[in-house]
């Protein structure tokens, strides 16, 4: 693990992941592979500050695993682990918890949306959320964090507690860089394209899942919401078409101008059918590694078990080195 810049990012294992997930971060972890170590989690530990069914979480967390792999991250080239299983991410969001003030979580957005969607189970960790965030990538020293529009935030507030803990104890964090997509940071909602696609939606039709098959992909796809313009065209005002376009862009490379020109004289109908194909088509191989995966177990739990103790072994170092900085009595 010498040499190259390190990647950290990870994702829920609250369900299967959408098609934002997949377009706003996912999709571009596996092209990093080669140039950066890179290492991916899925964030067990994150998933629990909103109230999960224990068998529900264990099946799903396993099903988020197998996705990722099947989505072409190499347990050889990456460590893909579960965050649970390297206790070191919970011990340093302690120390990093002491270096972040109150006033700071208090203004992130993703915490005001969740309290007021989870009212009743507004804890202590849904509040802390972005510190375990900031623990997870300080403890590898990434410099590069891909993720979607959403997470930008979160991102900005780690990079001022790496900032804040260099100032008081001695450069130490590499100070983290976000790596969004130009395009796709945010998938929108097919129900309501003013909204960010989101498993946690209500309506099913407002979000594709990469596990669905390919005429539900389609379907979804036909019923989303547009306007009541006909031309297929990229402009303010016209946010489902804006979105639907951003979304065949991502799988085709097709720019938008090309993209209205494929469709000129044609109605939204062709647009939104031609939309939902290229999408199903370019996921049916994520669809059958995953079934594959999910097979074989024992080759699952072989990388994660490796991913998890690759982990640690980086982490440990680093735990040594701040709790000696913070002033702790060595433990050798
Ligand atoms: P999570 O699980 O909500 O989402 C995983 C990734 O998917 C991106 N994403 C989207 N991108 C575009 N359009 C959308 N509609 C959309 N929905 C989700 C997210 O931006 C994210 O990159 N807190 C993080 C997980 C996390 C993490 C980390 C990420 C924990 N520790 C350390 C990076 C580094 C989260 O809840 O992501």
């Amino acid at each position: 693990m010498s040499g190259k810049k390190m990647i950290f990012s990870g994702i829920q294992p609250t369900g299967t992941f959408t098609l934002g997930n997949y377009i706003g971060a996912i999709r571009n972890w596996g092209p990093l592979q080669d140039e950066f170590n890179c290492i991916y989690s899925i964030v067990d530990l994150h998933s629990i500050t909103v109230a999960q069914d224990p068998v529900e979480l264990r099946k799903n967390s396993l099903r988020a695993y197998a996705l990722l792999l099947a989505c072409g991250i190499d347990p050889k080239k990456s460590i893909a682990f579960f965050q649970s299983h390297n206790k070191f991410h919970a011990e340093l969001n302690w120390v990093l918890a002491c270096n972040t003030q109150f006033g700071e979580l208090s203004r992130m957005t993703q915490f005001k949306d969740k309290s007021a969607r989870h009212a009743d189970n507004v804890n202590a960790g849904l509040f802390t959320y972005p510190v375990l965030m900031a623990a997870d990538i300080l403890a590898y020293n990434a410099s590069l964090v891909p993720i979607g529009g959403d997470q930008k935030q979160h991102l900005e507030l780690a990079r001022n507690i790496a900032q804040r803990f260099n100032q008081r104890y001695g450069d130490f964090f590499t100070v983290p860089e976000p790596y969004i997509a130009p395009l796709g940071a945010k998938v929108m909602s097919l129900q309501d394209p003013t909204k960010k696609m989101s498993k946690s939606d209500e309506n099913p039709n407002s979000c594709i899942l990469i596990l669905d098959e390919k005429d539900t992909i389609v379907r979804k796809f036909k019923r989303a919401v547009t306007d009541s313009d006909a031309e297929v065209s990229f402009a303010d005002g016209k946010d489902g078409i804006n979105n639907l376009m951003t979304i065949y862009s991502c799988f085709t490379g097709k720019k938008f101008d090309e993209i209205q020109n494929e469709f000129s004289g044609k109605g939204y109908g062709d647009f939104k059918l031609a939309v939902g194909e290229t999408v199903a088509d370019a996921l049916e191989p994520v669809r059958t590694e995953f079934a594959r995966l999910m097979n074989d177990k024992a080759y699952l739990k072989e990388c994660y078990m490796d991913g998890a103790m690759r982990a640690t072994k980086i982490t440990q170092k680093t735990i040594t080195k701040i709790y000696r900085k913070v002033g702790f009595v060595d433990a050798r």
